[in-house]
Protein backbone atom coordinates (compact mmCIF):
# COMPACT_ATOMS: atom_id res chain seq x y z
CA UNK A 1 0.00 0.00 0.00
CA UNK A 2 1.38 3.01 -1.32
CA UNK A 3 -0.57 5.29 0.58
CA UNK A 4 0.42 8.72 1.93
CA UNK A 5 -0.49 12.19 3.35
CA UNK A 6 0.07 15.89 3.54
CA UNK A 7 -1.83 17.33 6.51
CA UNK A 8 -5.36 16.50 5.74
CA UNK A 9 -4.70 15.63 2.42
CA UNK A 10 -4.58 12.12 1.54
CA UNK A 11 -2.52 9.93 -1.67
CA UNK A 12 -3.37 6.62 -2.88
CA UNK A 13 0.20 6.96 -4.25
CA UNK A 14 3.44 8.45 -3.27
CA UNK A 15 4.21 9.21 -7.32
CA UNK A 16 3.33 12.48 -8.86
CA UNK A 17 4.86 14.21 -11.81
CA UNK A 18 7.70 17.26 -11.02
CA UNK A 19 5.95 20.45 -12.42
CA UNK A 20 7.09 21.58 -15.97
CA UNK A 21 6.58 17.82 -17.10
CA UNK A 22 3.25 16.41 -18.82
CA UNK A 23 1.29 19.17 -16.94
CA UNK A 24 1.39 22.18 -19.56
CA UNK A 25 -2.23 21.47 -21.16
CA UNK A 26 -5.70 20.03 -19.78
CA UNK A 27 -4.87 16.89 -22.03
CA UNK A 28 -1.90 16.49 -20.46
CA UNK A 29 -3.03 16.89 -16.93
CA UNK A 30 -6.04 15.03 -17.67
CA UNK A 31 -3.70 12.02 -18.81
CA UNK A 32 -1.38 12.33 -15.74
CA UNK A 33 -4.83 12.09 -13.36
CA UNK A 34 -5.56 9.02 -15.11
CA UNK A 35 -2.58 7.16 -14.61
CA UNK A 36 -0.96 5.37 -11.36
CA UNK A 37 0.11 9.00 -9.94
CA UNK A 38 -1.19 9.57 -6.64
CA UNK A 39 -1.69 12.92 -7.20
CA UNK A 40 -0.46 15.65 -9.99
CA UNK A 41 0.96 19.54 -10.16
CA UNK A 42 0.42 22.32 -13.33
CA UNK A 43 3.06 24.12 -15.22
CA UNK A 44 4.13 27.02 -13.11
CA UNK A 45 2.12 29.87 -14.05
CA UNK A 46 2.47 32.90 -14.12
CA UNK A 47 -0.11 36.00 -14.11
CA UNK A 48 -0.03 36.12 -18.04
CA UNK A 49 0.04 32.86 -20.66
CA UNK A 50 3.92 33.02 -21.77
CA UNK A 51 5.26 31.46 -24.62
CA UNK A 52 8.91 30.93 -23.15
CA UNK A 53 12.20 30.74 -24.52
CA UNK A 54 13.04 29.72 -28.24
CA UNK A 55 13.47 25.94 -29.28
CA UNK A 56 15.57 24.11 -29.19
CA UNK A 57 15.08 24.07 -25.04
CA UNK A 58 14.74 20.13 -24.11
CA UNK A 59 17.19 17.70 -25.13
CA UNK A 60 17.54 13.98 -23.78
CA UNK A 61 20.99 13.72 -22.06
CA UNK A 62 22.83 9.82 -21.43
CA UNK A 63 22.02 10.59 -17.58
CA UNK A 64 18.81 12.48 -17.61
CA UNK A 65 17.71 16.41 -19.38
CA UNK A 66 18.43 19.60 -19.67
CA UNK A 67 15.81 22.25 -20.18
CA UNK A 68 15.59 26.24 -20.74
CA UNK A 69 12.00 26.44 -20.93
CA UNK A 70 11.57 29.92 -19.86
CA UNK A 71 8.49 29.26 -17.58
CA UNK A 72 6.36 28.60 -21.16
CA UNK A 73 2.41 28.25 -19.70
CA UNK A 74 -1.55 29.41 -20.47
CA UNK A 75 -1.38 31.39 -17.55
CA UNK A 76 -3.00 31.23 -14.19
CA UNK A 77 -6.19 31.99 -15.51
CA UNK A 78 -6.59 28.29 -17.32
CA UNK A 79 -4.79 26.45 -14.32
CA UNK A 80 -7.11 27.24 -11.87
CA UNK A 81 -9.86 26.76 -13.82
CA UNK A 82 -8.53 23.30 -14.79
CA UNK A 83 -8.03 22.64 -10.96
CA UNK A 84 -11.58 24.49 -9.75
CA UNK A 85 -13.28 22.00 -12.28
CA UNK A 86 -10.92 18.70 -11.34
CA UNK A 87 -11.81 19.25 -7.72
CA UNK A 88 -15.71 18.87 -8.42
CA UNK A 89 -15.39 15.35 -10.83
CA UNK A 90 -12.43 14.09 -7.99
CA UNK A 91 -13.61 15.68 -4.97
CA UNK A 92 -10.98 12.69 -2.72
CA UNK A 93 -8.12 13.74 -5.24
CA UNK A 94 -7.09 16.62 -4.14
CA UNK A 95 -3.90 18.35 -7.14
CA UNK A 96 -1.54 20.83 -6.50
CA UNK A 97 -1.62 23.90 -8.25
CA UNK A 98 2.04 25.48 -8.78
CA UNK A 99 2.63 29.26 -8.91
CA UNK A 100 5.99 30.73 -10.29
CA UNK A 101 6.40 34.66 -10.89
CA UNK A 102 9.05 37.54 -12.45
CA UNK A 103 8.08 39.86 -9.26
CA UNK A 104 6.96 40.26 -6.24
CA UNK A 105 3.93 41.86 -7.43
CA UNK A 106 3.12 39.48 -9.40
CA UNK A 107 3.30 36.92 -6.99
CA UNK A 108 1.40 38.57 -4.37
CA UNK A 109 -1.30 39.06 -6.87
CA UNK A 110 -1.01 35.68 -8.23
CA UNK A 111 -1.85 34.28 -4.49
CA UNK A 112 -4.38 36.44 -3.93
CA UNK A 113 -6.38 35.19 -6.73
CA UNK A 114 -5.68 31.53 -5.23
CA UNK A 115 -6.89 32.72 -1.95
CA UNK A 116 -10.08 34.06 -3.43
CA UNK A 117 -11.33 31.92 -5.25
CA UNK A 118 -12.54 28.00 -4.47
CA UNK A 119 -9.29 26.10 -4.97
CA UNK A 120 -8.99 23.50 -2.07
CA UNK A 121 -6.08 21.34 -2.93
CA UNK A 122 -2.66 22.35 -2.29
CA UNK A 123 -0.43 25.46 -3.75
CA UNK A 124 3.07 25.04 -4.70
CA UNK A 125 4.86 28.25 -4.74
CA UNK A 126 8.14 27.63 -7.29
CA UNK A 127 10.80 29.73 -5.50
CA UNK A 128 13.34 28.21 -8.34
CA UNK A 129 12.92 28.54 -11.94
CA UNK A 130 16.50 28.92 -12.81
CA UNK A 131 15.39 29.56 -16.79
CA UNK A 132 14.49 33.38 -17.24
CA UNK A 133 16.88 35.33 -18.47
CA UNK A 134 17.56 38.12 -16.14
CA UNK A 135 15.47 36.79 -13.22
CA UNK A 136 17.78 35.17 -10.66
CA UNK A 137 16.01 32.49 -8.32
CA UNK A 138 14.48 33.51 -5.29
CA UNK A 139 15.81 30.55 -3.53
CA UNK A 140 19.29 31.45 -3.54
CA UNK A 141 18.74 34.67 -2.00
CA UNK A 142 18.07 34.30 1.49
CA UNK A 143 16.48 37.75 2.21
CA UNK A 144 14.45 37.92 -0.38
CA UNK A 145 12.79 34.20 -0.04
CA UNK A 146 12.13 35.60 3.64
CA UNK A 147 10.71 38.80 2.54
CA UNK A 148 8.36 36.94 0.12
CA UNK A 149 7.35 34.51 2.99
CA UNK A 150 6.06 37.52 4.98
CA UNK A 151 4.19 39.23 2.49
CA UNK A 152 2.89 35.62 1.02
CA UNK A 153 2.10 34.88 4.70
CA UNK A 154 0.24 37.95 5.45
CA UNK A 155 -2.65 37.11 3.98
CA UNK A 156 -2.86 33.34 2.71
CA UNK A 157 -4.10 31.30 4.13
CA UNK A 158 -4.47 28.28 2.10
CA UNK A 159 -2.40 24.99 2.83
CA UNK A 160 1.07 25.62 0.81
CA UNK A 161 4.30 24.71 0.11
CA UNK A 162 7.54 25.71 -1.96
CA UNK A 163 9.77 24.05 -4.69
CA UNK A 164 13.26 24.89 -3.88
CA UNK A 165 16.10 24.85 -5.76
CA UNK A 166 19.04 21.96 -4.82
CA UNK A 167 21.63 23.54 -1.46
CA UNK A 168 25.02 22.50 -1.76
CA UNK A 169 26.56 23.76 1.42
CA UNK A 170 25.64 22.72 5.42
CA UNK A 171 24.94 26.25 6.44
CA UNK A 172 22.69 26.89 3.60
CA UNK A 173 20.71 23.87 4.71
CA UNK A 174 20.49 25.37 8.66
CA UNK A 175 19.73 29.39 7.11
CA UNK A 176 17.00 28.45 4.56
CA UNK A 177 15.65 25.48 7.17
CA UNK A 178 15.50 28.73 9.52
CA UNK A 179 13.41 30.97 7.36
CA UNK A 180 10.92 28.02 6.28
CA UNK A 181 10.09 27.01 10.12
CA UNK A 182 8.81 30.81 10.66
CA UNK A 183 5.90 29.58 8.33
CA UNK A 184 2.77 27.39 8.17
CA UNK A 185 3.68 25.89 5.48
CA UNK A 186 2.53 21.94 4.51
CA UNK A 187 5.56 20.83 2.52
CA UNK A 188 8.80 21.96 1.08
CA UNK A 189 9.49 20.02 -2.36
CA UNK A 190 13.19 19.65 -2.96
CA UNK A 191 14.81 20.18 -5.85
CA UNK A 192 14.38 21.67 -8.31
CA UNK A 193 16.62 21.28 -11.82
CA UNK A 194 20.64 21.37 -10.93
CA UNK A 195 20.58 25.12 -12.71
CA UNK A 196 22.78 26.25 -15.38
CA UNK A 197 24.44 23.39 -16.55
CA UNK A 198 26.58 23.19 -20.09
CA UNK A 199 26.12 20.60 -22.64
CA UNK A 200 27.69 20.19 -26.11
CA UNK A 201 27.03 18.16 -28.81
CA UNK A 202 30.48 16.64 -30.27
CA UNK A 203 29.54 16.03 -33.83
CA UNK A 204 29.23 19.82 -34.10
CA UNK A 205 30.90 21.12 -31.11
CA UNK A 206 27.70 23.33 -30.36
CA UNK A 207 25.56 23.66 -26.96
CA UNK A 208 22.43 21.36 -27.22
CA UNK A 209 19.92 24.12 -26.26
CA UNK A 210 19.53 27.20 -27.61
CA UNK A 211 18.97 29.88 -24.89
CA UNK A 212 21.34 31.48 -22.85
CA UNK A 213 24.35 30.12 -24.54
CA UNK A 214 23.17 26.56 -24.07
CA UNK A 215 23.01 26.86 -19.85
CA UNK A 216 20.36 24.95 -18.67
CA UNK A 217 18.64 22.81 -15.40
CA UNK A 218 20.26 19.41 -15.26
CA UNK A 219 17.79 17.05 -13.91
CA UNK A 220 17.29 13.14 -14.24
CA UNK A 221 20.07 10.62 -12.78
CA UNK A 222 22.50 13.46 -11.91
CA UNK A 223 20.23 14.85 -9.75
CA UNK A 224 20.04 11.91 -7.37
CA UNK A 225 22.47 12.24 -4.56
CA UNK A 226 21.99 16.07 -4.65
CA UNK A 227 18.03 15.66 -4.20
CA UNK A 228 18.29 13.00 -1.43
CA UNK A 229 21.34 15.04 0.35
CA UNK A 230 18.27 18.31 0.39
CA UNK A 231 15.35 15.97 1.14
CA UNK A 232 17.73 14.52 3.94
CA UNK A 233 19.09 17.46 5.33
CA UNK A 234 15.78 19.54 5.39
CA UNK A 235 13.94 16.46 6.95
CA UNK A 236 16.65 17.02 9.30
CA UNK A 237 16.04 20.48 10.45
CA UNK A 238 12.68 21.04 9.47
CA UNK A 239 9.69 21.75 11.80
CA UNK A 240 8.36 18.01 11.18
CA UNK A 241 4.90 19.19 10.49
CA UNK A 242 6.10 20.40 7.13
CA UNK A 243 6.46 17.14 4.77
CA UNK A 244 9.27 16.96 2.83
CA UNK A 245 8.41 16.17 -1.11
CA UNK A 246 11.42 14.48 -3.12
CA UNK A 247 12.21 15.18 -6.03
CA UNK A 248 15.33 14.43 -8.52
CA UNK A 249 17.09 11.27 -9.58
CA UNK A 250 14.39 9.28 -9.57
CA UNK A 251 14.16 6.13 -12.59
CA UNK A 252 13.35 3.30 -10.61
CA UNK A 253 11.64 1.98 -7.43
CA UNK A 254 14.42 1.95 -5.44
CA UNK A 255 15.10 5.77 -6.39
CA UNK A 256 11.82 6.41 -4.62
CA UNK A 257 12.81 4.53 -1.83
CA UNK A 258 16.03 5.92 -1.28
CA UNK A 259 13.99 9.59 -1.32
CA UNK A 260 11.51 8.58 1.22
CA UNK A 261 14.22 6.64 3.32
CA UNK A 262 15.62 10.45 3.65
CA UNK A 263 12.52 11.80 4.41
CA UNK A 264 10.19 12.19 1.57
CA UNK A 265 6.19 11.92 2.21
CA UNK A 266 5.56 12.27 -1.96
CA UNK A 267 7.98 11.25 -4.77
CA UNK A 268 7.67 13.39 -8.00
CA UNK A 269 9.09 12.33 -11.46
CA UNK A 270 10.47 14.63 -13.91
CA UNK A 271 13.17 13.79 -16.63
CA UNK A 272 11.87 10.09 -16.90
CA UNK A 273 8.13 11.37 -16.86
CA UNK A 274 8.99 13.12 -19.71
CA UNK A 275 11.28 10.15 -21.74
CA UNK A 276 8.57 7.35 -20.40
CA UNK A 277 5.47 8.85 -20.75
CA UNK A 278 2.60 8.34 -17.77
CA UNK A 279 3.09 4.63 -18.31
CA UNK A 280 6.81 5.43 -16.13
CA UNK A 281 4.03 5.34 -12.75
CA UNK A 282 2.34 2.11 -13.36
CA UNK A 283 6.58 0.72 -13.47
CA UNK A 284 7.53 3.15 -10.85
CA UNK A 285 4.54 1.63 -8.55
CA UNK A 286 5.38 -1.88 -9.55
CA UNK A 287 9.49 -1.76 -8.54
CA UNK A 288 8.69 0.26 -5.53
CA UNK A 289 6.61 -2.51 -4.31
CA UNK A 290 8.45 -4.89 -4.84
CA UNK A 291 11.57 -3.35 -3.02
CA UNK A 292 9.32 -3.04 -0.54
CA UNK A 293 8.07 -6.69 0.21
CA UNK A 294 11.61 -7.78 0.12
CA UNK A 295 12.46 -5.66 3.50
CA UNK A 296 9.04 -7.11 4.95
CA UNK A 297 7.11 -3.24 4.62
CA UNK A 298 3.79 -2.94 3.70
CA UNK A 299 3.49 1.01 4.40
CA UNK A 300 5.26 4.33 3.50
CA UNK A 301 5.38 4.95 6.74
CA UNK A 302 7.16 1.52 7.70
CA UNK A 303 10.28 3.16 6.32
CA UNK A 304 9.81 7.06 5.92
CA UNK A 305 12.63 9.16 7.42
CA UNK A 306 14.15 5.50 8.70
CA UNK A 307 17.43 6.11 7.06
CA UNK A 308 20.71 4.62 8.82
CA UNK A 309 23.83 6.41 9.32
CA UNK A 310 27.25 4.81 10.22
C1 LIG B 1 10.98 26.37 -15.80
C2 LIG B 1 11.97 25.58 -15.28
C3 LIG B 1 11.97 25.32 -13.94
O1 LIG B 1 12.92 24.52 -13.38
C4 LIG B 1 11.00 25.86 -13.12
O2 LIG B 1 11.02 25.61 -11.82
C5 LIG B 1 10.02 26.65 -13.66
C6 LIG B 1 10.01 26.91 -15.00
C7 LIG B 1 10.98 26.66 -17.22
O3 LIG B 1 12.04 26.83 -17.80
O4 LIG B 1 9.87 26.77 -17.80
Amino acid sequence: DLHTSIDEFQFDNVFMNASGVRCYTKDELDELAESDAGTLVTKSATQAKRLGNPSPRYARLELGSINSMGLPNEGLEYYLDYALSFQKAHPDKPIFLSVASLSMEENLAMAHTIEDSDFNGLVEFNLSCPNVPGKPQTGYDFDRTQEVLTNLFSFFTKPAGVKLPPYFDLAQFDQMAAILNQFPLKFVNSINSLGNGLMIDPETDTALIKPKGGFGGIGGAYAKPIALANVRAFAQRLDPKIRLIGTGGVTNGRDAYDLILAGASLVQVGTLLQEEGPAAFTRLTRELRAVMQTKGYNAISDFKGQLKVL
